[in-house]
C-alpha cells in the first residue's frame, strides 16, 4: 500500500500536478456587446448636442447641475468627451458591460425619460420618449464613445 502511493506521488510529480498551465489558443470569448447591424442608432455626440449639453431638455451640463461651476456629484463637462468620461466615471456608463449601462436600466436609471422613479434631469419632471428612445437604441448599439 505505503509503495503504491509512493509510486501515484511520484507519477502525479512527474505529470507536473495541478499547476499545469493550460496549452493551446484561449478558448473564444462571447463579445460582451455586439451591436446591431443596421447600424441606426444615434452617436453620443448626437445625445450630448441633443439631451445633455446645456439648453437641452436633460441639460446635465449646465452650471451647477452638472456643469461647472458648481457641478454635483459628477461632471458632464461642456463637451461630448467630457460628459462620456463623466457619466462613464458616475456608472452611467459600463464600458465592460455596455448593454447593461445604468442610465438605460429602467428600475435604476436616474434619467426619469427611461425610469419613471428617477429624479433627473432635476429641475424637469417632464417625459421624453424621443429621448428615452435615444438612449436606449444608443446603449443597445453598445454604448460607444463617438
Ligand atoms: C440627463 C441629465 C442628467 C443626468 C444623467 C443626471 C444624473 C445624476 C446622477 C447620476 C446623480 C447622482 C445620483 C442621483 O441623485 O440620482 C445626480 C445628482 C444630482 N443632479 Fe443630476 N442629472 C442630470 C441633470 C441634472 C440637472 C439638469 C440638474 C440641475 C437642475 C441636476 C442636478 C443634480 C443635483 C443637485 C444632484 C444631487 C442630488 C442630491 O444630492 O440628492 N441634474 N444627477
Amino acid at each position: 500500500m505505503k509503495q503504491s502511493i509512493s509510486v501515484l506521488a511520484l507519477a502525479f510529480a512527474a505529470c507536473g500536478g495541478t499547476d499545469r498551465q493550460p496549452t493551446g489558443p484561449e478558448p473564444e470569448r462571447e463579445p460582451a456587446c455586439t451591436p446591431p447591424a443596421d447600424a441606426s442608432a444615434p452617436a453620443y455626440s448626437d445625445l450630448y448636442a441633443s439631451y445633455f449639453a446645456a439648453g437641452t431638455p436633460g441639460h446635465c451640463a449646465t452650471a451647477h447641475c452638472h456643469g461647472a461651476p458648481g457641478a454635483n456629484v459628477w461632471s458632464c463637462g461642456d463637451s461630448a468627451a467630457d460628459c462620456y468620461a463623466g457619466m462613464v466615471r458616475a456608472g452611467l456608463i459600463n464600458v465592460t458591460d455596455p448593454a447593461r449601462s445604468l442610465i438605460a436600466d429602467p428600475q435604476r436609471s436616474p434619467l426619469l425619460w427611461v425610469n419613471q422613479a428617477g429624479d433627473m434631469p432635476f429641475d424637469s419632471n417632464a417625459p421624453l420618449p424621443a429621448g428615452r428612445d435615444a438612449i436606449l437604441a444608443w446603449v443597445a448599439a453598445c454604448a460607444p464613445n463617438d
